[in-house]
């Protein structure tokens, strides 16, 4: 029995080896992709002017994907001027772990740009193919801002879904240009930005006769302008700007009885409004819609219909709260509850099933301690969405690999259908379907306690 489990491993990690092996081969054939270890990489990037950075480790499926891209992009960006280089930095390698932990690495891959000798940090939020990271590497190199000087130049800020900001300034000099600059520089990874002289170009409204920040914005007020320029004022001003106010899926009245009661009472609407100006000062955003224009929303954050109305907050991280049935004079207490961190987060689970005895265990969020990570075993376990065509396709493979364990009491094969349950962002990344990880009690590898992410061809091997 024991061999079982251990041979099953073995064949993992085997493979591993297997990829270890394609990556040094492809080391010898010239790789324009600096290496760069703990013993060398403060000297590599007080060298150079600007650096970018992938934190990777070299299980990580996703890092693989991204590997030949980036060696791609590197090759491209090679004679560009002023010089981009691209370095690699095994963050896996325990002897570079400390120096991983600096930069507050939190997955893989994690690209940094690193510029002025690494004196300026700034995440790379760009994609993940060649052209799009060599695009999006040339605009970070170049100016922070734009001049505008054309009504053409003017024209290209009409991009329906983007944020742009405009400097309008009396001259390219000053307290509030230096200001701008150094702040176009700090969030060019986020916003357009442009400048301009001419108040004729600035678009949107009428214009101004005095140095002005205009924030562009598809939504809301479409337009706002900031009169302060002082960095940290202005930083503020564009992160509470660029939230809406509240996002309504549709107006039309909806023939739900309680939803009409409470969202098409004009007292209501109104209230939310107010509220939800309130508290965008806390950058909490507000979604508002009818029910059936919700349906959506609905099976997206697991609710039912009878537990409306109610109020819903998503954070940045992940996390959810959740409101049922309220009444509108509970908005504003339940809000600041929410805000004074008295409400817990909503998790999303399906119930724990009674039976459980196929071959495949089926794992739901409120049973993933006691199953997963409780159990002392080595757990394969799919996240799986029930209408993906390659887990229908993986699902007898699946099952054959947990019927040649069955009197393995080692290991468990099991699945998480992650359309029903929330997944712990914190520890597993499912960007797709189907997800695997496999939670080794054995292998205890660094970072996640024992978890590996594999790819479905993994498992056939294994
Ligand atoms: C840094 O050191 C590693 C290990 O010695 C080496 O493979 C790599 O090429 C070095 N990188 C640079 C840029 O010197
Ligand atoms: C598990 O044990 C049962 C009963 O001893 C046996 O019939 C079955 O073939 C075993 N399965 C495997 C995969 O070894």
């Amino acid at each position: 029995m024991e061999n079982r489990a251990w041979s099953g491993i073995w064949v993992i990690s085997v493979f591993l080896l297997a990829l270890f092996s394609v990556s040094a081969f492809a080391a010898e054939e010239g790789e324009k992709v600096l290496t760069l270890d703990h013993s060398n990489f403060s000297d590599t990037v007080s060298k150079h002017n600007f650096i970018v950075v992938e934190f990777y480790a070299p299980w990580c499926g996703h890092c693989q994907a991204l590997a030949p891209e980036y060696e791609k992009a590197a090759s491209i960006l090679g004679s560009h001027d002023p010089p981009i280089v691209l370095a690699k930095f095994d963050a896996n390698d325990e002897a570079n772990r400390e120096l991983a932990s600096e930069f507050e690495i939190q997955g893989f891959p994690t690209m940094k740009i690193l510029k002025n000798g690494g004196k300026n940090i700034q995440e790379y939020k760009g994609p993940r193919e060649a052209d799009g990271i060599v695009d999006y590497l040339k605009k970070q190199v170049g100016p922070p801002s734009a001049e505008i000087k054309s009504v053409e130049d003017a024209g290209k800020l009409g991009d329906e879904k983007k944020i742009y900001v405009v400097g309008v300034f009396q001259k390219f000099s000053g307290n509030e240009y230096e200001n701008f600059m150094t702040l176009a520089e700090k969030l060019r990874s986020d916003y357009d930005f442009s400048h301009t002289l001419d108040t004729n170009l600035l678009p949107r409204g009428e214009s101004v006769n005095k140095p002005t920040l205009r924030l562009l914005k598809p939504f809301d007020e479409l337009f706002v302008d900031f009169h302060d320029f002082q960095v940290d004022a202005m930083e503020k001003f564009i992160e509470e700007a660029t939230i809406p106010f509240v996002t309504i899926f549709n107006s039309d009245p909806s023939n739900h009885p309680y939803v009409n009661k409470f969202f098409g009472s004009a007292n209501t609407k109104p209230i939310y409004k107010d509220v939800a100006v309130l508290y965008k000062k806390k950058s909490i955003s507000f979604l508002l819609g009818d029910l059936e224009a919700s349906e959506g929303a609905f099976q997206y954050f697991g609710l039912t219909v009878d537990q409306a109305p109610l109020l819903i907050i998503q954070t940045t991280d992940g996390q959810k709260y959740l409101k049922a049935n309220i009444e509108p004079d509970q908005i504003v207490p339940w809000l600041k509850d929410y805000t004074d961190g008295q409400v817990k987060p909503f998790i999303r689970s399906e119930p724990i099933p009674e039976v459980n005895n196929e071959p495949v265990k089926v794992v739901v969020t409120d049973s993933l301690q006691d199953m997963v990570f409780n159990s002392g075993k080595n757990v394969m376990l799919e996240f799986y969405a029930p209408w993906c065509g390659h887990c229908k396709q993986l699902a007898p493979i699946l099952e054959e690999v947990a019927i040649s364990f069955e009197n393995d009491t080692d290991v468990m094969i099991a699945k998480l259908d992650a359309t029903t349950n929330d997944v712990p962002v914190d520890t597993f990344d499912v960007q797709g379907y189907p997800t695997l990880y496999f939670r080794s009690i054995l292998l205890r590898m660094n970072y996640d306690e024992g978890l590996l992410e594999c790819s479905p061809w993994e498992l056939r091997r294994a």
